[in-house]
């Protein structure tokens, strides 16, 4: 069965009680729950995981190789600062798609530059929770297609 990982990053467990006007009332188990359904209905497994800290994020990334067929990351925060985090990713060489809740180019000028884009098949941001069910999509169809 193809598989695909789900990772968060920094702070995302707080999704639903943090800065609602930007992130929404959706808790990341609600979104974990939508995930789930999305990649039942396509007929591909998940992980869902999070963790605050960039090495158990890198670790996490590391351990994907060899178990998980693509991965879809909301790096939080160390989008904008974390080379290490890119590192992982090219490391591994797992089909990657950056995501995030807001619209990062409409915020503060230091969310437009990532890391993650410069290794990634494609950057999904600004649809809120659906844009995980938009990124479990995207990544069945580029897996469908890369046979
Ligand atoms: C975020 C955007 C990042 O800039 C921010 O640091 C986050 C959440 C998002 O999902 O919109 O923690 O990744």
């Amino acid at each position: 069965m193809v598989s695909i990982l789900i990772l968060n990053g920094p702070n995302l467990n707080l999704l639903g009680q943090r800065q609602p006007e930007i992130y929404g009332t959706t808790t990341l188990s609600d979104i974990e729950a939508a995930c789930r359904k999305k990649a039942s209905e396509l007929g591909l497994g998940i992980d869902f995981r999070q963790d605050n800290s960039e090495g158990a994020l890198i670790d996490i990334i590391h351990d994907a190789r060899g178990r998980h067929d693509g991965l879809i990351l909301n790096a939080g925060a160390y989008t904008h600062s974390s080379i290490a985090l890119m590192d992982a990713i090219s490391s591994v060489e797992l089909p990657t798609i950056e995501l995030h809740l807001s619209n990062v180019h409409a915020r503060e000028e230091f969310r437009h530059v990532s890391y993650i884009a410069r290794v990634a098949l494609g950057v999904i941001c600004g649809f809120g929770p659906a844009g995980y069910d938009l990124a479990i999509e995207a990544m069945a169809r580029h897996l469908e297609a890369a046979g």
